[in-house]
């Protein structure tokens, strides 16, 4: 008996090193922290600010790093061409295409665009958010003249504060939702109730859930999400938010929705539903157009106000650059005209801005997970199967060897001599990827680079944000912001003089 077990024993100690011996011959294993160290700084970095461990992570192990927990393994790719070597080239693309299993997708939002692992199904659902989107989209014009209304309400309400202080962070966070819930259904939110938080509501708690620790900690105990405590009750909470989304955007769309007539994205996607059905393809069902409106609403907001949140912030500390942005905007759009889409082309300095913005803030710092669905090697190292790959966007826009200072916010950086905004091939715009890149990349990007552009160049234009007056303005510094998935810059006070 004793000796079977020592012969068992021996066969997989035998197994084991040759499996690794195998994999030496294949390529190296990823330098990065042992499991304890691991550990030790994901507890001290919970709340610290998970990015800014994993940049001390590359500048200590280099362009490619890991670590695990039990088995799962995490890899951070830290350049810009490990990250192209991965999710562009061909070769090793195809394996990293998918995202790991979460709990998002299992249960809370299956069948949708962002979790979904699904090839056929996830490039359908990206074409058919493309189109839902596009009937605002296409006539650009459209776009622009739901945006200009929401914004002129927001003028309205920056204005009615008479110069007295008053939370930028808030008023952007209603604009941009009421702004969706147009776009989604044709009306803004009921002014006599509290839904305008609702899309806000919802994304916190997405926000907190899809932290990469808690990410962790539900991948090993999904029972969790369905305990009291902090993730159970985050978990639940977020259920009861989405579902008042489903309410009023789907349940409440769908009885009145005439087939044709178009209020807002939920009718055209009940329409392709209906040609679909009609086409006897079936695959498309309720829970795919709710997952579509989930994505819509969710993807899009949090980022696009921690950007302006961001954005706004910045200029309170930079009147310069205000005063530049303004120069250019009456110098091609004057004080009254709402600025449009075409107008971005002739307004280089502000269109920097809003790169440098996006470069600085870099609101999901390490894009979202792909999931290694076999073993491969990039660049001579060993990527072990089910690895979760993290594109490192962070530590992308804070190399100083591309981007010189890289904490300090300088929109010129993107500029020529001339003023002009340098080319798609100079590194410092080609090393810029906050929207992702390839198979995944962020299918909202138009969309998002458009409504940050119409928003500044308004805002700017009607009027000069000043320091408040009875409270400390927050540091400008994304360094030490709060990181869940996004990161977010703390709410901060400002009061706004209108120009003339
Ligand atoms: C400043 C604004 C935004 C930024 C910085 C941003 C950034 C990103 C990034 C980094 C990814 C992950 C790419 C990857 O996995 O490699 C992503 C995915 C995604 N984004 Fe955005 N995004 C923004 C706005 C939006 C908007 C406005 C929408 C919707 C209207 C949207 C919808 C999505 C969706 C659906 C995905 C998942 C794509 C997939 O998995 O195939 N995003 N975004």
């Amino acid at each position: 008996m004793i000796s079977a077990i020592l012969v068992l024993c021996c066969l997989f100690v035998g197994a084991v090193l040759y499996q690794r011996s195998k994999k030496r011959e294949n390529g190296r294993s990823i330098p990065g922290p042992n499991q304890f160290m691991t550990l030790q700084n994901l507890a001290t970095h919970r709340f610290k600010g998970f990015h800014k461990w994993v940049e001390q992570l590359g500048q200590t192990y280099g362009d490619i790093v890991s670590f695990s927990i039990l088995d799962k393994t995490f890899v951070f790719l830290n350049n810009e061409r490990l990250i192209k070597k991965a999710l562009v080239d061909d070769g090793v693309k195809d394996f990293l295409w998918e995202r790991p299993p979460s709990i998002f997708r299992d249960r809370l939002i299956p069948n949708d665009i962002l979790f979904s692992c699904n090839k056929d199904e996830q490039q359908a659902m990206r074409k058919i958010f493309h189109k839902s989107l596009s009937v605002y989209g296409d006539g650009v014009s459209k776009f622009e003249s739901v945006v200009c209304k929401e914004l002129e309400v927001l003028c309205q309400r920056i204005e009615n504060q008479k110069g007295a202080d008053f939370c930028m962070f808030d008023f952007i966070k209603d604009s941009l939702s009421n702004l969706i819930s147009v776009l989604m259904s044709g009306e803004r939110f009921d002014d006599d109730t509290d839904d305008v938080k609702l899309f806000w509501h919802w994304d916190v708690l997405a926000d907190k859930l899809l932290h990469p620790i808690n990410v962790t900690i539900l991948a090993f105990m999904p029972f969790l999400q369905h305990m009291p405590g902090p993730l159970g009750n985050t978990s639940r909470e977020f259920e009861k938010t989405q579902n008042k989304i489903y309410d009023i955007f789907y349940y409440k769309m769908k009885r009145t929705h005439v087939p044709g007539h178009t209020r807002g994205i939920v009718d055209v996607l009940l329409d392709i539903q209906e040609e679909q059905r009609a086409q006897g393809i079936t695959w498309f069902t309720e829970q795919h157009v709710l997952s579509i409106i989930i994505n819509i609403i969710g993807a899009g907001l949090i980022t696009s106000s921690d950007t302006l949140g961001t954005f706004f912030l910045n200029l309170v500390y930079q009147p310069e650059v205000q005063q530049k942005i303004l120069k250019e905007v009456i110098r091609e759009i004057g004080p009254r005209r709402h600025p449009e889409v075409k107008d971005r082309k002739n307004l280089p300095y502000t269109h920097a801005t809003i790169l440098e913005n996006l470069r600085c803030l870099s609101v999901l710092p390490l894009s979202l997970p792909h999931k290694a669905s076999q073993e491969i090697v990039l660049d001579g190292f060993i990527i072990p199967k089910d690895s979760f790959v993290l594109p490192n966007l962070w530590v992308l826009h804070h190399n100083a060897d591309v981007y010189e200072d890289p904490y300090t916010f300088n929109a010129e950086r993107f500029l020529d001599d001339e003023g002009n905004l340098v080319p798609p091939e100079d590194i410092k715009r080609h090393t810029l990827m906050p929207f992702g890149i390839g198979r995944r990349q962020c299918p909202g990007e138009s969309f998002a680079r458009t409504r940050l552009f119409l928003y500044i160049s308004k805002l700017v234009q009607q009027f000069e944000f000043l320091p408040p007056n009875d409270s400390i303005l927050p540091k400008w510094d994304p360094r030490f912001y709060q990181h869940n998935l996004s990161i977010t810059p703390p709410s901060y006070m400002c009061r706004a003089k209108q120009r003339n």
